[in-house]
C-alpha cells in the first residue's frame, strides 16, 4: 500500500505520540522526552522513551523501536493498512484510495506544479527585465528591498496578453496545462486563451512544503480589483492555504515564538523585512477553520493582528464565531488591535518595530474578547439585563465543541460576570454617575472570629452538600468572604458546580483537589467545624444542610446590609444631599428586610 507522503506527514502530525502511547503506558515527562515502563518486555525500571518531536519511541532494554503506526500494529496486532485506518479515523482524516486514477492524478499534480513553477520564474524574469521597470518602481516605493523581493520571489505579469503562453509554450507546456494550473482560461466566445494575471505585481503562493501552487496579483494603478488570486483548482485551494506558512514554520523552529496572523500579503512581507518571519495571511478571505488548524499545528496560540477600527472589530467578531466551535485544550488565539486605520505594513512604515511591539503588549486572549463582546460597552442596569448577559455568556460557552474547553470557558465567563456584578454593588446606579462627589471608603478589616467561623461553616456546607448550591448559586457567588483563601475556594466551587451541576460530593472534592485546593479542603472539613455545625457533616440530611445554608446566607446578607448602612451614613455626613439621603433610606430598608429574613428562618 503506497500512500502519499503528504498524507502520512499529516497523520503523524495529528496523532500526538505521547498521548497515544500514554493510553497504555504510564509516561513521565523527562525534558524533551517521556519515559515509562516498556510495554514490549517486562521491566521494573523504565527504559522506554517516547520522543514526541521526532515522532518515535525507543526501548533501551529490548530495542523495540517505531512510530505511532508501528505502535498500534504491535500493541493491537493490526496490519499496516488497518493501523493506518484506525489512526486516520481518530485523527479525522480520510485514507486516500490508492487507485490507478489517484496515481495518475498525483503524476498530473506533479506536472502542474512544474507549470506553476515555470510561471513564477517567468514573472520573476519579467520584473527584472526592462518591461518590469514600473513594477520595480512600485515595489521600491512601497519600501521593499531587492533581497526581500528576491526572497518572496515577487514578479511582474506584463500588460497585454500572450506573455505566459509564449514563455511557457517555449518550454513545451500546453494551453490545457496552463488552464488546469489556474494560470489562464479559455474565452467563451472567441475560444482564445486568456491569462489571469496581466499588468500586475505577482506574489507566488506556496503550500506548507514551499511548493508554489498559485499567485496573488496586485494592480499598480487604478482599475479592476486591487488583488486577484489564482482560481481554485487541483493545486490551489484558497480557504486552505496560508500565505508564507512554510517560511513561518521554519522561523518558529529557529526560535521565533509568536506566529502572527495578518490580513495581507504586503503585511507578511513588510514584517519579514523588519525581522519578523513568522507571519502568515489568508488569501483575501476571513480566516477559515482549515487555516486555523494549520496555524495551530505550528503554535498553540497564534496572534491575530487586526485594524483597530470598526472593520477590525467586526473581523474579530467573525473570528470568535469561527474559532469557538473548534477550540481544543491548549489551542487558542491572541488578538492584537493595531492603531485605527493601520495594518502591520503601514504601522511599520510610520513607527517602525516600536509601534508594533507597543501593540503586542496589549495582546488579548480570545476569552477576553468573548467576554467583551458579550458585556458590550455599557454595564447592565437592571436585573433582567444581568440575566440576559448571563444567558448570553453561557450560550457562547455552549458553542465550544470540546467539553473540557467548554467547561473552562463557562467557569471563566461566570467569574468575570460575578466580578462585574460585585463591582460597585454597594453604590446604587444613580450615584455612580456623580463620580467626583464620592469619597472612597476604606472597608474596615475587622478581624472577626465569629465571621471567620461562619465562613468556614459555609464552605464545609458547600463542599459536603453540593446539591444545595445550584438554587442559591447567585447569592453565594455574590458574597465575598473575608478570608481571601476561602473566597478563592468558594469561587472555584461555584465554577465547578456551574460547569457541571450534577457533581456529587466526592467528584466535587476530587475536582477541587486537582485544582490545587486539596490542603484547604482538608482544613475546612475538620471535626472542629463539624462540632459547631452538625448540618455541615457529610452524613447530615440534605434538608438540614439546606436550612443551615439559608441561615448562614441570611446572616451574611444582614452583615452586608449593616455595612451598606454605615457607608451611606458616612457619605451623607460628608456630603448631605438628597441623593445620599435616598441611599441611606434604601440601605436601611435592605437591613430591615435582612432582619426579617433571619426572623422568618428562626421561626420556621
Ligand atoms: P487590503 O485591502 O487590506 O489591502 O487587503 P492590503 O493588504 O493592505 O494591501 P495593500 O497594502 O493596499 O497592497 C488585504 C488582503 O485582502 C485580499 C488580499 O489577499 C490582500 O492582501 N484582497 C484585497 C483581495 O483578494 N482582493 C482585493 O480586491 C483586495
Ligand atoms: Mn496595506
Amino acid at each position: 500500500m503506497s500512500l502519499p507522503q503528504s498524507f502520512m506527514d499529516e497523520l503523524r502530525a495529528r496523532i500526538g505520540l505521547a498521548a497515544l502511547i500514554g493510553r497504555r503506558v504510564r509516561l513521565q515527562r523527562k525534558g524533551r522526552e517521556h519515559q515509562g515502563l516498556c510495554p514490549f518486555h517486562n521491566e521494573k525500571t523504565p527504559s522506554f522513551t517516547v520522543n514526541e518531536d521526532k515522532g518515535f519511541y525507543h526501548c533501551f532494554g529490548c530495542g523495540a523501536h517505531g512510530d505511532a503506526i508501528s505502535f498500534v500494529m504491535e500493541t493491537e496486532g493490526l496490519s499496516f493498512p488497518d493501523a493506518v485506518e484506525r489512526l486516520a479515523a481518530e485523527a479525522g482524516l480520510e485514507v486516500p484510495k490508492p487507485s490507478p486514477e489517484a496515481a495518475a492524478a498525483a503524476a498530473r499534480q506533479a506536472s502542474l506544479l512544474e507549470v506553476v513553477e515555470a510561471a513564477a520564474a517567468a514573472f520573476e524574469g519579467a520584473l527584472a527585465s526592462p518591461e518590469g521597470r514600473e513594477a520595480r518602481a512600485y515595489l521600491e516605493d512601497r519600501g521593499l528591498r531587492d533581497e526581500t523581493i528576491a526572497a518572496f520571489r515577487l514578479g511582474y505579469a506584463p500588460e497585454g496578453r500572450g506573455f505566459l503562453a509564449q514563455r511557457l509554450g517555449a518550454e513545451g507546456i500546453s494551453s490545457e496545462q496552463m488552464i488546469e494550473a489556474g494560470l489562464a482560461k479559455r474565452d467563451e466566445g472567441s475560444g482564445l486563451l486568456r491569462e489571469y494575471f496581466f499588468g500586475r505585481v505577482t506574489f507566488p503562493i506556496a503550500d506548507r512544503r514551499g511548493r508554489i501552487v498559485g499567485f496573488g496579483g496586485r494592480r499598480m494603478g487604478e482599475g479592476g480589483p486591487k488583488y486577484l488570486n489564482s482560481p481554485d483548482g487541483p493545486l490551489f485551494h484558497k480557504g486552505q492555504l496560508l500565505y508564507n506558512l512554510g517560511r513561518a514554520g521554519a522561523a518558529l523552529r529557529k526560535g521565533e515564538t509568536r506566529l502572527l496572523l495578518v490580513e495581507g500579503y504586503m503585511d507578511v512581507i513588510a514584517l519579514a523585512q523588519a525581522g519578523i518571519a513568522a507571519a502568515v495571511a489568508p488569501l483575501g478571505t476571513a480566516v477559515t477553520e482549515a487555516q486555523l488548524e494549520s496555524a495551530w499545528r505550528l503554535v498553540d496560540e497564534p496572534t491575530l493582528c487586526l485594524d483597530g477600527d470598526e472593520a477590525g472589530r467586526r473581523a474579530a467578531s467573525r473570528l470568535v464565531e469561527r474559532a469557538l466551535p473548534i477550540l481544543k485544550p491548549g489551542k487558542s488565539l491572541g488578538c492584537v488591535f493595531l492603531p485605527e486605520g493601520e495594518d502591520p505594513d503601514s504601522l511599520l512604515r510610520k513607527q517602525g518595530r516600536q509601534g508594533l511591539d507597543g501593540a503586542f503588549e496589549r495582546e488579548q486572549p480570545l476569552a477576553e474578547l468573548v467576554w467583551q463582546r458579550a458585556f458590550g460597552a455599557e454595564r447592565p442596569r437592571t436585573p433582567e439585563r444581568w440575566a440576559a448577559l448571563k444567558s448570553l455568556l453561557l450560550g457562547e460557552a455552549g458553542r465550544i465543541g470540546d467539553a473540557g474547553v467548554q467547561e473552562s470557558y463557562r467557569a471563566y465567563l461566570l467569574d468575570r460576570y460575578y466580578a462585574a456584578r460585585r463591582q460597585g454593588r454597594t453604590a446604587p446606579a444613580a450615584s455612580r454617575d456623580r463620580g467626583p462627589q464620592r469619597r472612597p471608603l476604606a472597608r474596615k478589616p475587622h478581624p472577626d472570629g465569629q465571621r471567620q467561623r461562619q465562613e468556614r461553616e459555609l464552605m464545609a456546607l458547600l463542599l459536603n452538600h453540593p446539591a444545595q448550591i445550584s438554587a442559591r448559586e447567585e447569592e453565594i457567588a455574590l458574597h465575598d468572604l473575608q478570608s481571601s483563601q476561602l473566597d478563592r475556594l468558594k469561587s472555584a466551587t461555584i465554577d465547578c458546580i456551574a460547569a457541571c451541576p450534577e457533581l456529587d460530593r466526592e467528584a466535587l472534592q476530587r475536582q477541587l483537589s486537582s485544582l490545587g485546593y486539596a490542603a484547604l479542603v482538608d482544613q475546612v472539613l475538620s471535626s472542629a467545624v463539624y462540632a459547631l455545625c452538625a448540618a455541615a457533616r457529610p452524613e447530615a440530611p440534605e434538608d438540614q444542610a439546606g436550612r443551615m445554608l439559608e441561615t448562614l446566607l441570611a446572616i451574611f446578607a444582614k452583615g452586608r446590609a449593616v455595612h451598606a448602612v454605615e457607608e451611606a451614613e458616612a457619605r451623607l455626613a460628608a456630603d448631605p444631599n438628597e441623593q445620599n439621603l435616598a441611599c441611606l433610606t434604601a440601605a436601611k430598608g435592605d437591613l430591615e428586610a435582612a432582619e426579617r429574613r433571619i426572623e422568618a428562618l428562626a421561626a420556621a
